[in-house]
């Protein structure tokens, strides 16, 4: 039997290179014709660009997901052009930001913003778009680890990140009597694998690791204060190996889990969370596993992008 999404069609809201990217060329590999939406239009370009090459079908889908009718205007598009919409995957979110002694309430409030109303809006219009049509599709919201747990410095995104979870738990009974299904994913800091944005990061200086934060303070932990009062929140000395099967994956990973819950396999799967972390999220916060040289690990990675790599610190 072969996970296939043959005939169903995507959309991916926010389909930076990183793992919005990943996601959508997952559902392409795996057979959905998929409408890329980004605010950024390079993005988007790379996408459909990253697609093509890889053997699959996208549109562009541009437009602020925080704004209701561009949301209906990209999904009207995709509608025209390709007649249905059977899968979305709510991925826009923005990254960064300070902590609760630090954030501002303008930062504040957009980035709950986007990841609030993007992800209300086009479940709405997606799933009407679905209803109406009697199409028992899928839908995906993008959760974080930091929805689960606390981490210091990003107070905006562990707000909205938290209320993704239950927003899917309430949606899912919404939908339910439809025939149509959400649910959560949940990365957890995946290494980036896609090989333009590893170029990147190598012309930034950056390792494999890490995050680019789009058009937001600071990465986790953003900038604080530095008056005489101050604590520090977080360990700055050398981490310890802190997941149990060595690596939290790569967005590669990550598009696999979400091909497949949005496969027909999954059909009675909905109101619930799917992670690939190597078990970084069900460790015990005591417990620390041995350093990822001496494990096992795991099988390798089936890879979905056949771009040769090449350059420094893409291997
Ligand atoms: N990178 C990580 O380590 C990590 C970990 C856990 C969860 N996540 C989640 O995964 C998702 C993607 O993360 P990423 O690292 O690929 O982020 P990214 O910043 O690389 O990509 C996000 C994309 O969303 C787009 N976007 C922002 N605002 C938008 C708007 N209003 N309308 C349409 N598009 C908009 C941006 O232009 C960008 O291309 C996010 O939901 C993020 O919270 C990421």
């Amino acid at each position: 039997m072969e996970i296939s999404l043959d005939g169903k069609v995507a959309l991916v809201t926010g389909c930076g290179p990183n793992i919005g990217s990943g996601v959508a060329l997952a559902l392409a590999r795996y057979g959905a014709k998929v409408a890329c939406n980004d605010v950024e239009e390079p993005a988007i370009k790379a996408c459909i660009a990253r697609i093509e090459r890889n053997g699959g079908e996208a549109m562009a889908a541009p437009g602020d997901v925080t704004d209701e009718q561009a949301v209906q205007a990209y999904l009207a598009a995709v509608l025209e052009r390709w007649g249905r919409i059977d899968i979305l995957v709510n991925n826009a979110a923005l990254l960064g930001g300070r902590g609760v002694l630090d954030e501002s309430a303008a930062d504040f409030e957009r980035a709950v913003r986007v990841s609030a109303l993007g992800y209300f809006l086009n479940t709405k219009h997606a799933g009407r778009a679905m209803a109406e049509r009697g199409i028992r599709g899928s839908i995906v919201c993008i959760s974080s680890s930091n929805a689960w747990s606390g981490t210091a410095g990003i107070i905006a995104y562990a707000f909205h990140k938290g209320g993704v979870n239950n927003f899917v738990r309430a949606a899912a009974m919404d939908l339910a009597p439809y025939g149509i299904r959400i649910n959560s994913f949940t990365p957890t800091a995946p290494n980036p694998d896609n090989p333009e944005l590893l170029a990147e990061m190598a012309r930034a200086g950056m390792g494999p690791g890490g995050v680019l934060t789009h058009g937001r303070p600071g990465g986790l932990g953003g900038p604080t204060g530095d008056e005489p009062w101050r604590r520090p929140s977080r360990w700055a000395g050398q981490r310890p190996p802190m997941v149990p099967m060595g690596t939290t994956g790569t967005p590669s990973d990550i598009g696999h889990a979400v091909a497949w819950l949005c496969s027909d396999y999954a059909r009675l799967i909905t109101g619930t969370d799917l992670v690939v972390d190597g078990g970084a999220r069900a460790k015990n916060f005591a417990y620390m596993p041995a350093p990822a040289g001496e494990l096992a690990g795991p099988v390798p990675l089936i890879e979905l992008d056949e771009t040769p790599r090449a350059g420094p610190g893409t291997g």
